[in-house]
Formats: C-alpha cells, structure tokens, sequence
C-alpha cells in the first residue's frame, strides 16, 4: 500500500512544488518507488520542472486533467521520468484545443463525487497501487481540489516560509487539515511543517523559529528540526530540470538540508505508524499489551 502525503499551503510561493520534487526525488534515491501527482491544474509547476510543459508538446500528452474531464485511468498518465523509481501523474494545464482546463470548477460542479475524484481515481489506479509513495502537489489554496487531495492522502506536510504572512497562513492550513481529519478522513495524519526557505537576516529567523515552535506547542503539530536554507541554486532548477541533488555536492547548503528533512520525514512515518498499530493491537481483543 503506498503511502500518500498532500504538500498543502494555502498561500503562494511557499516552497510546496520544491519541496514536493525534492522529497519525491530523494525517496526514489532511497529506492522508493514514488510518483508525484501534479494537482496544482492551472500551474503544472512539477510538470513543468519534471517532464517539461506537455501541453506545448506536438504529440498532446494526456494528464489528469483529462482523465477528470473525459474519464479513464490514471494508469493512462502514469509517465516514467529520467530519475530511476520517479514517475509522474502531470497536469497539462491546456486540453487538446488549447483551451485551459478549470478543474476547480469541474470539481466544484459534481459536487460531493468531484471531492472524492481524485481519492477514487488513486484508488483504482494498478500503477499507483505499486509505488511505495505517493506525493501530491497542491495549488496555493484551500479550495476543492487541496480538499480533495487531502481527502485522498495519509498525510499532509506544510512548508512555510519565514515571511509573517506565510506564518499567520499555515494556521489556516493545519485547522482545514484537521478539520478534513475529523468530518471525511480519519486516517488523515498531520507530518507537520517545517521551513522550506529560512531568512538569512538571524533575528528574522529567530522570530520566526519561536513563533513555529509557539504554535507546534499549542496545535500539538510537529515543527520539523530540519531547516532548509535559502539558497540562489534553487530558481535555476525548474528551467533545466534538476534538483539540487544533481547540481551540488552532499555538503552543499539545501542539498544537505533535503537529506535531512527526508530522514526526519521516514522517522516521523514510523513513529506515527508504530503508534497506530499499539493502538491498534490494544484494541484487538486478547491482544491487549
Ligand atoms: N530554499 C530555497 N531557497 C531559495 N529559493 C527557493 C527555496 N525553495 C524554493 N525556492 C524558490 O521559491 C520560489 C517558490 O517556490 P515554489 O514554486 O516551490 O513554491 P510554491 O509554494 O509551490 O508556489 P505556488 O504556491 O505558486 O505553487 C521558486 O522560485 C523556488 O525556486
Ligand atoms: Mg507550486
């Protein structure tokens, strides 16, 4: 069974699309088989930084924006990537006449089947059935497509930057979450959040360690260690699509940083995973501990 994480933020330009190909690509390094769903329709960032813009392409290659508009599997666009154990669901942004794709709306018109669309169609698909991991890429909302992917997901992981405005949002970002958790998705499990680009300035970036861990007390959420630095590598990638594990050395700032979050990330897994299953055998009868 794949284990599937929403990379959810409701504000813009937070680090979620780098933050989803970096940990997709380490996972697969690891020898993971991992596939990132691209769910962030009118952008297709990951699509883009990944497999290139597929819209533009003579051949019209197929993605999920399709299959939720004219039916199929997601088996259809399911598509290898250069990176062995990556593969990608994209989104094509422009459907076959050019006109863009508004899933949003799709969704919004079918009403409570458009909010499990995307949970029935990971379901059903064989392809996904196979990977070890699933990540899902989100737009920089909370409206129902993020609400569907965390529908579909067992996690979500928040990446924050040091901005206030992106502190005050991930607030907003935990409680849809939690709220997703308690009426629809009660395996939804919350990873936690951590800092996909860290201020240079020091008192910046002390304000902002005291306030995340201010609010990972309070909400009871986990404030990752890791701390991803910013680094001027990063806004090359996605036009020569590489991640920073192609392009810098282990010791390289970011590079180093997204190892680390990754470890912390498998750790957090089993943690959470050991716990459930105590739970779990608890509850069984004649197996209490
Ligand atoms: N650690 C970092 N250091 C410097 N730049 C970074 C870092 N992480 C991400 N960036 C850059 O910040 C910008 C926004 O990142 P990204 O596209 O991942 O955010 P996003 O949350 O997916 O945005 P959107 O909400 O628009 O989808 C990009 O130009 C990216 O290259
Ligand atoms: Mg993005």
């Amino acid at each position: 069974m794949p284990r599937i994480i929403s990379i959810t933020g409701q504000k813009g330009g937070v680090g979620k699309t780098t933050s989803t190909i970096h940990i997709a690509s380490r996972l697969a390094d690891l020898g993971f088989k991992t596939c990132i769903i691209d769910f962030d329709t009118t952008q297709s960032n990951v699509t883009r930084s990944t497999i290139g813009p597929i819209w533009e392409s003579e051949q019209k290659v197929r993605g999920i924006c399709d299959v939720m508009a004219n039916g199929g599997s997601l088996d259809e666009v399911f598509y290898e990537t250069e990176r062995e154990n990556l593969f990608i669901i994209p989104s094509e942004k422009k459907d076959a006449r050019g006109a863009n794709y508004n899933i949003e709306a799709l969704l919004n018109q079918l009403g409570l089947e458009g909010f499990n669309l995307l949970k029935e169609l990971i379901e059903n698909s064989e392809r996904l059935g196979e990977c070890h991991f699933i990540l899902i890429d989100n737009a920089p909302s909370l409206g129902i497509t993020t609400v569907s992917s965390l529908l579909a997901a067992d996690y979500f992981l928040i990446p924050v930057q040091t901005s206030d405005l992106s502190m005050e949002s991930i607030g907003d970002t935990i409680t849809a979450g939690l709220k997703v958790k308690k009426l629809q998705n009660p395996y939804l499990e919350p990873l936690g959040f951590f800092i996909s680009s860290m201020d240079k300035r020091p008192k910046m970036a002390k304000k902002a360690i005291v306030e995340l861990s201010d609010l990972s007390e309070k909400t009871g959420i986990h404030f990752f260690e890791t701390v991803i630095p910013i680094s001027s590598k990063f806004a090359f990638l996605p036009r020569e699509r590489k991640t920073i594990f192609d392009v810098t050395k282990a010791s390289e700032r970011g590079h180093k940083e997204y190892l680390g979050l990754v470890d912390e990330m498998l750790e957090r897994i089993k943690a959470i995973e050991t716990q459930e299953a105590q739970l779990t055998s608890k509850r069984l009868p004649g197996k209490e501990a």
